[in-house]
């Protein structure tokens, strides 16, 4: 079977088992681990008792050794991700910051630093859908407060971030996009107007903080039960593992199937992702 043999170095191929027992020229192997590094995630809550997005990352990242700072203008929900942190073992503390505001992202990573001393990931996961409406009757002003939360946000604490990424060596960002809106069309101009602009600003960082180490990615989901599978795309393309990739848009959302077949609902809190 495929999955069962390698190509080694003379283009020939080996068993799997027999492989992982050889010392593996070029590059050793890359740890999805992150014991002690600080990562920064925005919108750690849930807006119910769902496993939302950031708060998924934020659990498995801290499964993962991270040592997790939980951003959120609603401090009870933060509250309930660090709980669920620290019934895993995880490390995390808890920030209440409305992200779309200079001030507060500025002071919300300066105190990380204070508490943790580096940064070495952010999750850009703050997003809303409002307002509804198309071009003729959205509302302009609540138009510039949806591009503020959803795109505004991400650099500017990205702005505040880096520094520090970039002082230490490297870091990694990953900024949540989203995939297909629902069919028929979306009910928002909006949501994918600044969804596609998190994309270009991915691109963008990704090339300009490249050279400094520092990888800057979006992850896409689709679908109501991103979740957990969200969260694993997110830790993945912030570890090592992902080491020489950035500036890409990882779709979450089994190719449109949603859910995909044979997958297990999910349940309020499933620690390890499962
Ligand atoms: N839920 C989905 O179906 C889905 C699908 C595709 C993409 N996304 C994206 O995933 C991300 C998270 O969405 P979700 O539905 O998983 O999470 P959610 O809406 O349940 O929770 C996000 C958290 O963000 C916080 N928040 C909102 N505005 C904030 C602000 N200005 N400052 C600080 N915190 C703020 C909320 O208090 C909430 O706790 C968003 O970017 C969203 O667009 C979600």
């Amino acid at each position: 079977m495929v999955n069962d043999v390698l190509f080694n170095g003379a283009g020939r191929l080996i068993p799997h088992r027999m492989a992982e027992e050889l010392p593996m020229p070029g590059s050793p192997p890359r740890s999805a681990r992150f014991d002690g590094r600080v990562v920064v995630v925005s919108g750690a809550g849930s807006r119910d008792e769902r496993i939302g997005n950031g708060r998924a990352a934020a659990i498995l990242l801290a499964s993962a050794g991270a040592r997790v700072a939980l951003l959120d203008r609603d401090r009870d929900r933060a509250q309930s991700t660090a709980r669920m942190v620290a019934g895993g073992g995880g490390t995390s503390i808890v920030l209440e910051a409305d992200v779309s505001e200079p001030d507060c992202c500025e002071a919300a990573v300066k105190e990380v630093v204070a508490q943790f001393g580096s940064v070495y990931g952010l999750v850009n996961n703050v997003g809303i859908s409002s307002p509804p409406g198309t071009a003729v009757d959205v509302d302009p002003d609540e138009w510039d407060l949806g591009m503020r939360v959803n795109v505004k946000s991400m650099m500017l604490l990205s702005k505040y971030c880096l520094p520090h990424m970039i002082a230490a060596g490297g870091g990694s960002i990953v900024n949540v996009s989203s995939g297909a809106g629902p069919p028929g069309g979306p009910p928002s101009l909006l949501h994918p107007t600044a969804k596609a602009a998190v994309i270009g600003l991915t691109q963008a960082m990704a090339r300009q903080h490249g050279r400094s180490g520092v990888r800057v990615n979006c992850v896409a989901p689709a679908g109501e039960r991103g979740g957990w599978d969200t969260g694993h795309a997110v830790r993945f393309l912030l570890s090592d593992e992902a080491r020489w990739i950035t500036g890409v848009v990882f779709p979450v959302g089994a190719g449109g199937l949603s859910p995909p077949p044979g997958a297990p609902q999910d349940g309020p809190v499933q620690p390890d992702g499962a």
